[in-house]
């Protein structure tokens, strides 16, 4: 499966959102690269720090939505939540040794991030672009 390529059909126009996102391509490429050739420990370890990172850009991204009083935050931190719970499961059942665990973790993981930064993201960076002209 070919890794994910940021370019600026993903953008939301907010440069600290979309650093955060490129950053979390990059995590999530990262599991990619190493799926098929490195060890359960290894990805373990490489979804913990994507779990960490997903952590605090979702909490920066809520306490932003908090701020600017975004009225759609509950059902958008919703998918946050769900998200985060998602990979905790993928983590913990890593070792349990389902031969297609990583295919289905990469498709959920690509669908996720994409679909998430091009419907849910942009259309809280729309709601701010249009109230606060951020
Ligand atoms: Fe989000």
């Amino acid at each position: 499966m070919e890794h994910i390529k940021w370019d600026d059909s993903l953008s939301i126009n907010l440069s600290q959102f979309d650093d955060q996102h490129k950053k979390l391509l990059y995590l999530i490429n990262e599991f990619y690269t190493n799926v098929d050739t490195s060890s359960s420990e290894k990805l373990a370890k490489i979804l913990t720090g994507l779990l960490e990172y997903t952590i605090d850009h979702f909490t920066s991204e809520e306490k932003h939505m908090v701020e600017y009083r975004y009225p759609d935050y509950k059902s958008h931190k919703k998918q946050h939540d769900l998200f985060i719970l998602k990979i905790n499961e993928f983590h913990d059942k890593f070792y349990s040794g389902s031969f297609f665990l990583p295919l289905r973790i990469k498709l959920f993981l690509k669908r996720w991030i994409v679909n998430h930064i091009l419907q849910i993201d942009k259309k809280y960076a729309e709601f701010l672009h249009q109230k606060f002209g951020k």
